[in-house]
């Protein structure tokens, strides 16, 4: 568990069929939240099914700087949070990724408390995190901000109504995090109704905690009598399993995906249907079969749970890029991601791009290149698209993919793909 400057270098020899079956990782972004929840109290938990990634390392590594006890053994992750000893993240860590800002609203919660610098992550536009800060003030945190340092403290944190203009994910969970170490009930309208929502208040719940409307616009805590030990299971990544079915439908094939829950991906299924793929969903898994040239699909327009996700918009762009016809997509929910875009043009692809609105013109063909990976999405877009075009493609990525996606290069080896991780 050691951060430092990577290199990871994606060969890919593109044009094979994919095939086979796959089990979908754990989930990265419910894991994130849960492993900061394990802070709230003094607890023993065990973690099942936790994604072997540099962002769950990270989160990790902040555990183990706040004094927590931590074990791994692949996917299993013991923590140890009685033996917490500070509540401040240095920056080095905190520049790792994004989501450390969830860490915020547990250390309030547990230490009245909490010292962070503003987070890393990937480079999607502005991010700011003032619904997160507005949540926590409101349940009674006084925060200063100074010169990239956020210092949140509060005697007291007392339950209230937060009204979200917006369902941030993120604010969403630092709100219910923080809520647990309250006074009273907090009720949260307009929450965040993504299923790592509703994975973090099972979380809680088996933490003790009394919430209802989880997954809903309005989620209700009511009480919080902590446990002192307990296991849980982190549900399966849907956006992996998103990843899995673009890149079959890109490379054509029949590929079945399985532990996951076909439900949560409903609106990428929809379009991969609608240009073509024939797909079968069960209770655990679904199959996916892409024997025909895809047609284009449109407009595809991002959008909150349960809309079409941001984190497969720049899939499907990678598996339309040789559909017969026009696509469109139009992403709502950040202002740069469709960095991929410029990358993916180089292996031929016709991809125009104005404002928040992007345009596929299908090609033929693509043909090999070197490409740059621009985030975690866009980079593992860019390998679909590799693995669909004839030729090499060589994919220098500055260990993106790698916060997301475990062993994607083998992942995608076991369903007949070529390639080859250098690092
Ligand atoms: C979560 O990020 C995910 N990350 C992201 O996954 C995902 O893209 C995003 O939700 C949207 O689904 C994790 O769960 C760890 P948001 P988060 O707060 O919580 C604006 C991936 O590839 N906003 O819902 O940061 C913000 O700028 C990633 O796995 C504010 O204006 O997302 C953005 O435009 C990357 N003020 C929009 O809301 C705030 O205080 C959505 O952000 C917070 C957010």
């Amino acid at each position: 568990m050691h951060g430092g400057l990577i290199m990871d270098i994606w060969h890919i020899r593109g044009g094979r069929r994919l095939e086979g079956n796959l089990r979908v990782q754990g989930s990265k972004n419910a894991s994130l939240p849960i492993l900061a929840a394990s802070v709230l109290c003094p607890l023993r938990c065990e973690l099942l099914n936790v994604p072997r990634l540099s962002d769950t390392d990270a989160a990790l590594r902040i555990l183990e700087h706040l004094g927590c006890t931590v074990a791994r053994d692949r996917d299993r992750v013991y923590i140890d949070s009685t033996t917490l000893s500070c509540s401040a993240v240095p920056h080095s860590l905190m520049a790792e990724m994004r989501s450390s800002v969830i860490f915020m609203g547990a250390l309030l919660a547990r230490c009245g408390e909490a010292r962070l610098s503003l987070p890393g992550g990937c480079q999607l536009g502005k991010r700011p995190i003032d619904l997160h800060l507005a949540a926590l003030r409101k349940l009674g945190a006084d925060i200063e901000e100074d010169d990239n340092e956020l210092h949140c403290r509060a005697r007291r944190l007392q339950g209230t109504e937060i009204a979200l203009p917006f369902p941030s994910v993120g604010a969403t969970e630092n709100a219910l995090l923080a809520a647990c170490g309250a006074r009273g009930e907090t009720l949260i309208r307009g929450a965040a109704r993504e299923p790592e929502i509703a994975a973090l208040a099972d979380f809680l719940r088996a933490m003790g905690a009394e919430i209802r409307g989880a997954g809903s616009d309005t989620i209700r805590l009511t009480a919080f009598h902590p446990k002192r030990d307990l296991c849980f299971r982190i549900p399966s990544d849907r956006i992996a399993a998103a990843t899995f079915a673009c890149a079959a439908a890109g490379c054509g094939g029949d590929v079945t995906l399985c532990g996951l829950d076909p439900i949560q991906i409903s609106a990428v299924l929809h379009f991969l249907n609608a240009a073509g793929c024939d797909i079968i969903t069960f209770n655990h898994a679904l199959r996916l079969r892409a024997d025909r040239r895809l047609r284009a699909v449109g407009p595809v327009v991002t959008a909150p749970y349960p809309g079409f996700p941001t984190d497969a918009q720049p899939l499907l762009m990678a598996a339309l890029l040789r559909a017969e016809g026009r696509s469109l997509i139009r992403e709502t929910i950040f202002e740069q991601r469709f960095r991929q875009a410029p990358e993916l043009c180089r292996l031929g692809a016709q991809i125009r791009v104005k404002g928040q609105t992007a345009e596929i013109l299908g090609v033929r063909e693509l043909h090999g290149a070197a490409l740059h990976a621009t985030d975690l999405r866009g980079g593992a877009a860019m390998i679909l698209a590799g693995l669909a075009a004839g030729g090499e493609t060589v994919v220098l990525d500055e260990g993106h993919v790698r916060r997301g996606y475990e062993d994607f290069d083998r992942s995608l080896e076991s369903l007949g793909a070529e390639i080859i991780l250098e690092n």
